[in-house]
């Protein structure tokens, strides 16, 4: 083993750990990501698809991530140089940290602008008041995302914001931030679900919708976007929660904390779901109407309710925080490695980093107007790069790391990170080893049409 702590500190308990790691996780894929693509891909059976996925392949993973990171104790790319070094395996192992670094800051480059709408909508809530009319509030919306400069602007603020937390380290101002932000987010999205409830018959459909499956609504791309989703939405792939278990004093339980975090973070989407398509129902709006569906359902719900516009504008708070506690472990890998091999300190390795992906992310904000027109294979360059990033390099990642803790690594090094009974090691063992890359390696040849 490299180190025993990692240079650039520890969480300071196992509690600011599931926090940091639950703030990771929770975000905008459960609020907006995952109601959006539930309602394009047809409802419960590809529910059902994306729980399986979180089950059999996303906590196994999560399990070898982490454990990963605390081993080696340094960013994704050192430490996959150490622990390859350390299993006597081909250092070239190393460029599964690059390629992590890169699907971050692809991601973040979208995940930006998507949480800058967020922002945009707090200062909506707060001067406008949102209408409780569907047609109005779809149509605010339209002209919000025709605006570049709009869009732009918002991008900018989400990203400062995002550099200066990191800027401070991982446990200055993100710590105490999330233990505030997860109880109230998860307070309000309740009070949300009881409001869905109010749209009577509505209610009930929307509830069919998500949890009732028909299998003839997905076909194989629908199942490798709920697979891409399990990992997006749990943070895994790319080397954030490989980071933060490198911040992860010694002794806390990795599969305890990886159960808790995975259940919470299930829990969050399926009440955004529960919350959202009721709305979606009885305002006769089309569930598969892509990115803008909580920007489209959500203020009618505010605009109606009695107290809306102070929860409103708390929601659309508390949306942009749950989306930076997630931003922050996007970056953290490019700007840790920064830190160790360049010299560089936190900020300018912050800024660097923040600004090459600010500039990718400006080009994601004029795909939803000025260059809507221009397509990489077909998608525009915010669909390309969701795709791209959470389709394709997140579960290759997500493969080659659970191949690697699985098959690579020594089982004892693995045994003494994880220290758990055998039976329940033998169960991580065997997901790890057969079972998670088995299910990514077919979804990918069913999609390829070899299957
Ligand atoms: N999980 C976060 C969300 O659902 C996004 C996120 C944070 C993420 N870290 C990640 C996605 C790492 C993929 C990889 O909003």
């Amino acid at each position: 083993m490299a180190n025993t702590k990692s240079i650039h500190g520890e969480w300071s308990s196992r509690f600011a750990y599931i926090l940091a790691a639950t703030g990771s996780a929770v975000g905008l894929g459960n609020i907006w990501k995952f109601p959006y693509i539930t309602g394009e891909n047809g409802g419960g059976a590809f529910v059902l698809v994306y729980l399986a996925c979180v089950l059999a392949i996303g906590i196994p993973i999560m399990i070898a991530e982490t454990m990963m990171g605390r081993r080696g104790r340094q960013s994704p790319i050192n430490t996959l140089t150490t622990l390859s070094a350390e299993a006597g395996a081909h250092k070239s192992w190393h460029y599964l940290g690059w390629m992590g670094v890169i699907a971050g800051m692809l991601i973040l480059s979208y995940y930006s602008v998507i949480a800058g709408w967020a922002n945009a909508y707090v200062f909506k809530a707060i001067f406008g008041g949102f209408s409780a009319d569907a047609v109005e509030v779809k149509a605010t919306f339209d002209d919000f995302i025709a605006s570049p400069m709009q869009l732009v602007f918002w991008h900018t603020l989400f990203m400062i914001a995002t550099m200066s937390v990191v800027m401070r380290g991982v446990k200055g101002g993100l710590e105490k931030a999330v233990q505030l932000l997860m109880p109230t987010l998860l307070g309000l999205l309740i009070l949300l679900v009881a409001y869905a409830m109010s749209t009577g018959e509505a209610y009930f459909q929307g509830l069919a919708f998500l949890f009732s499956p028909d299998f003839s609504e997905i076909d194989g791309d629908a199942i490798l976007t709920a697979m891409g989703h399990a990992f997006f939405t749990l943070g895994l792939g790319m080397g954030a929660i490989m980071v933060y278990g490198s911040y992860l004093p010694s002794g806390v339980s990795i599969v305890k904390t990886s159960l808790y975090i995975a259940g919470a973070d299930t829990i969050v989407a399926l009440l955004a779901g529960i919350a959202i398509f009721p709305l979606v129902f009885a305002n006769g709006l089309e569930p598969g109407s892509g990115p803008g569906l909580i920007f489209q359902t959500l203020p009618i719900a505010f605009g109606n309710m009695t107290g809306g516009w102070l929860f409103g504008i708390l929601f659309f708070v508390l949306l942009v925080f749950a989306a930076l506690t997630s931003s922050i472990s996007l970056i953290e890998p490019v700007v840790a490695w920064l830190v160790e091999n360049k010299g560089y300190s936190r900020v300018k390795a912050s800024v660097m980093s923040g600004v090459a992906t600010w500039a990718v992310g400006v080009t994601v904000a004029l795909s939803f107007n000025e260059w809507s027109d221009f397509t990489i294979f077909g998608k525009t360059i915010f669909n390309f790069l969701d795709y791209l990033t959470a389709n394709l390099m997140l579960p290759i990642g997500g493969f080659c790391i659970a191949v690697f803790a699985a098959w690579i690594m020594h089982d004892k090094h693995v045994r003494a990170e994880l220290d758990i009974p055998e039976q329940q090691y033998m169960l991580w063992k065997y997901l790890a080893s057969y079972v998670a890359p088995a299910a990514v390696f077919l979804v990918f040849l069913q999609v390829l049409g070899v299957l």
